[in-house]
């Protein structure tokens, strides 16, 4: 069975060497093995939770998606969406909000770290927190589980989401699966052998700490610029340099191949200067990134191909969500009005196997009885003893035809705990059971 790998990319910055190395490439080269099937998809609900800004919106979506192509994704082979294109994302994450426990998003972590700030700024715990970052993992959820992913590749700060997404399939599973599986539960996958590549500064390269290298934005000009703002030791020319820990080198290498690696090893030891360790660096990444960047450029000066591209995935995408949100629906109970005559003959056949009986028989004592039971066997009336069988049955007979009114005078008792209410109803339909 070939398996599903799904991921998201939230589309609110603009693509860095860090976000290239990290996730794009590692996540191109996933999606062309063999016996794997890939959605990929431009996460622009989840941008709206963080940002209001549209223009910002708008752009980001674009070179997001021009880089993906760019770097190779092939949209013939993998499925490349936009969420908001996927309007069964939004209805499946209503279905899941409604059986999502409040408590479990409260433990959320994005959640929990935007409490913890307003409460350590000394604001009211849920100041500025929108209902959209509120319920951030259930729309998540509904991306993963509409396709019915098995895997999905993410950075570790999406851990959580993900068994969340699984603790929210269970339990759908379990309400409304009737034995069976609705949804796959997926499984995270973090790329442990990818490193996550440094910035400038040598912490992780973050938009957030401003220490990025662009991917494509800026031309090789603003590569050779931020490259040369790789802070470095002050080591001299001509003075050995030590390439472990030296976070020039870990951008080196995420590019270069063994050979490489080993030369600008073995040069930077030898006393190479930063200044031209600086320019091999930029080199390489231009080699390699270049032609991606062409292919960028021509994206971003015909938007409307990136248009078509991604609204082909949206079909593509909702072949798969279309007839799975319905057989969703349907398990809800959302149904055609037209089925609910099966329930109301089955609901007859209920009434009709719910009629309560009278049964006669003869104890040990050699007495004969009878009683009314319910369908499953509680005893309602219990008579006195008979010498006779025969009288037994004609105070049965008499009840059958007469229902109720054959109550009074009856040398019956109520059994214990019972009340006189539910032996009339009882009788009343036996009466109407015959009729
Ligand atoms: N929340 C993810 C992030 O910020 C993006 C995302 C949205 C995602 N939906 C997803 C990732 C579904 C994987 C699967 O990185």
């Amino acid at each position: 069975m070939t398996e599903r790998v799904l991921t998201g990319i939230t589309t609110t910055g603009t693509p860095h060497l860090g976000n290239y190395v990290g996730a794009i490439r590692p996540a191109i080269a996933a999606s062309r093995e063999a016996g794997v099937e890939s959605f990929f998809f431009l996460a622009d609900y989840h941008a709206l939770i963080k940002c209001d800004d549209p223009a910002r919106i708008e752009r980001s979506r674009i070179e997001i998606a021009a880089s993906w192509l760019a770097a190779g994704l092939d949209p013939e082979r993998v499925t490349f969406y936009r969420q908001s294109d996927i309007p069964e994302t939004t209805e499946l994450t209503w279905l899941l909000t409604c059986v999502t426990a409040k408590g479990q998003m409260n433990r959320a972590h994005a959640y929990k770290a935007s409490v913890d700030a307003n409460e350590a700024a000394g604001e009211e715990p849920d100041a500025g927190i929108t209902m959209g970052l509120f319920s951030y993992p259930i729309l998540m959820a509904a991306d993963i589980l509409l396709f019915n992913a098995h895997r999905v590749p993410v950075g570790r700060d999406q851990v959580q989401h993900i068994e969340m997404a699984r603790d929210v399939a269970q339990r759908f599973n379990h309400v409304f699966g009737a034995g069976k599986d609705l949804f796959v539960l997926p499984q995270a996958e973090i790329e442990e052998t990818v490193a996550t590549l440094p910035g400038l500064d040598g912490r992780k390269m973050s938009k957030s700490y401003d220490n990025t290298v662009p991917l494509f934005q800026g031309g090789p000009k603003a590569l050779k610029d931020a490259v040369a703002r790789i802070v470095t030791d002050s080591r001299l020319p001509g003075e050995p340099k030590d390439p472990e820990g030296a976070h020039l080198v870990t951008i080196h290498d995420a590019f270069a191949n063994d050979a490489q690696r080993a030369s600008f090893h073995a040069d930077l030891r030898a006393g190479l200067a930063w200044g031209e360790a600086k320019q091999r660096v930029v080199d390489l990444i231009e080699a390699h990134v270049g032609p991606m960047r062409e292919k960028y450029e021509h994206l971003m000066a015909h938007p409307e191909q990136i248009e078509e591209i991604l609204l082909l995935g949206a079909r593509k995408a909702r072949a798969v969500a279309t007839p799975f949100l319905a057989e969703l629906r349907n398990a809800v109970g959302l149904r055609k009005m037209v089925a609910v005559a099966a329930p109301k003959a089955q609901a007859a056949q209920a009434s009709k196997a719910a009629v309560p009986v009278f049964k006669q028989y003869r104890e040990a004592d050699g007495q004969f009885y009878f009683k009314l039971t319910t369908a499953d066997g509680g005893v309602l009336l219990q008579s006195q003893a008979f010498a006779e069988g025969r009288e037994a049955g004609t105070w049965v007979k008499r009840f059958k035809q007469e229902g109720v009114q054959a109550l009074a005078g009856a040398p019956v008792a109520l059994a214990a705990g019972v009340a006189q209410a539910d032996v009339e109803a009882a009788l009343a339909a036996l009466l109407a059971a015959q009729e």
